[in-house]
């Protein structure tokens, strides 16, 4: 088995880099706001372009601005080796959602480099558009074209709050082209590895420096529109109120109910959107829009709470005189990890002497699109009290560079060496 001893990660030029990509953002340090396709976005994308020039990769963009950095292995003839993440960020959040498995991942190439490893497969870097569903609420929309999971007619009629379609966005940002040309053939990729922080404080609880994840739960995205009747909130006595917010307000706490109820510690459920129409204090809300998060590790327990969220919404309409539009925006299976990699992470962490326990990915990842059509793991790294999707997210520089060298180790083990 090839050593990895020569490996020495730049910690602190990929602290640094973190920082800097970190200010491309529409929000003031420490939180980050990166929506795709936006100034910020695109300000990222060139510099993130630059760094891996630098790094003597080979860059291309799809139609959506998905971008591949390859190293090429010896072999061209032989499928390639991938990494990476996404660098969008939701509204107000952290430095190192995502980041890190983009910037880690080219840190991992570079330390290869400096190493003199040369790979028999190819290497290649990922950074996938939008993970975060903020802009089109659709999460992964980069990955799921990737992985052959989108349904293109409902992609091509996204729209943002502006009304601007997902395609007219991308324009703008300077990709064109088909959104069926994203797809990857299968046998693309041999593997894929995606290295992020937890989001979750089971490591930092633990003490265990990474975690490899066994599977990913199944996440699901509903919208829901209220409209009732609007009016003056002095005139219209309550007896004929059609208030559109007070019947979503009761859905909300059902949702919370059903997260509780739902038979499993593992379904979770959220209303993250809420948002009256028209919004102003003397006026009776005419329409009231949620977007709901729902998710488990167990499909069918998944399904279950959408069900129940989904008949209880129509039964509010009725019992309030409301009408209530529901769309189902996504309802993913989960996936599971490759064994093959899971057990080459694990060696690798166990040689670099770091603690390490097999998990769950409770949130979503472009792992999970990725999964369809190739081989995927993900390397977990600790983060402080398990924040995340919030400005004080965090992850110290040596919990980041075990991640790297573990990610690093992993790829060279599943590329095979050109030396040998
Ligand atoms: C990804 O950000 C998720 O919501 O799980
Ligand atoms: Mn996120
Ligand atoms: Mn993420």
């Amino acid at each position: 088995m090839m050593s990895m001893a020569n490996l020495s990660i730049d910690s602190s030029r990929l602290s640094d880099e973190l920082q800097t990509l970190a200010r491309f953002s529409d929000a003031e340090d420490p939180a980050v706001t990166r929506v795709v396709y936006t100034q910020p976005d695109r300000e990222a994308r060139a510099w993130l372009k630059g760094l891996c020039r630098e790094a003597q990769l080979e860059v291309r963009e799809d139609a959506v601005g998905n971008l591949f950095a390859r190293w090429p292995g010896s072999d061209p003839a032989l499928s390639a080796i991938s990494t990476g993440s996404h660098t969008d960020a939701i509204p107000m959040s952290g430095k190192y959602d995502g980041t890190v498995g983009v910037l880690g991942g080219l840190e991992a190439l570079r330390a290869l480099r400096r190493s003199g490893f040369r790979p028999l497969r190819s290497l290649e870097l990922l950074m996938f558009t939008s993970e975060e569903p903020t802009r089109f609420g659709l999460g992964c929309f980069g990955s799921r074209l990737l992985g052959r999971a989108a349904d293109i007619v409902r992609m091509d009629r996204l729209r943002d709050t502006e009304g601007i379609s997902l395609r007219e966005a991308a324009r703008s940002a300077g990709f064109s082209g088909d959104l069926e040309t994203v797809a990857l053939p299968k046998g693309y990729y041999s593997a894929f590895v995606e290295l992020h922080i937890e989001q979750g404080p089971h490591l930092d609880r633990s003490g265990e420096k990474i975690g490899i994840v066994t599977a990913i739960a199944a996440p699901a995205a509903l919208r829901f529109v209220y409209t009732g009747d609007g009016g003056h909130a002095g005139a219209v006595l309550m007896p004929d109120r059609h208030d559109a917010l007070t019947g979503a307000a009761e859905l909300a706490l059902y949702i919370e109910e059903v997260g509780r109820t739902n038979g499993s510690p593992d379904t979770v459920a959220t209303t993250g959107v809420f948002k009256p129409h028209p919004g102003a204090v003397n006026s009776i809300p005419s329409r009231c829009t949620m977007e709901v998060d729902i998710r488990d590790t167990d499909l069918a327990s998944r399904d279950r709470a959408v069900a129940r969220v989904v008949q209880r919404a129509t039964e509010i309409a009725a019992r309030r005189g409301l009408s209530v539009e529901t769309e189902v925006i996504n309802s993913d299976p989960p996936a599971k990890c490759d064994d093959r990699i899971v057990e080459t992470i694990e060696g690798a962490a166990r040689e670099a002497g770091l603690s390490c326990r097999r998990m769950v990915s409770r949130a979503y990842h472009d792992s999970l699109f990725m999964s369809r059509v190739a081989p995927s793991a993900m390397i977990f790294i600790p983060c402080d009290k398990g924040y995340s999707h919030r400005p004080d997210e965090y992850s110290t520089p040596e919990d980041i560079a075990n991640g790297v060298r573990v990610l690093a180790t992993t790829m060279a083990r599943l590329a095979g060496d050109a030396n040998a």
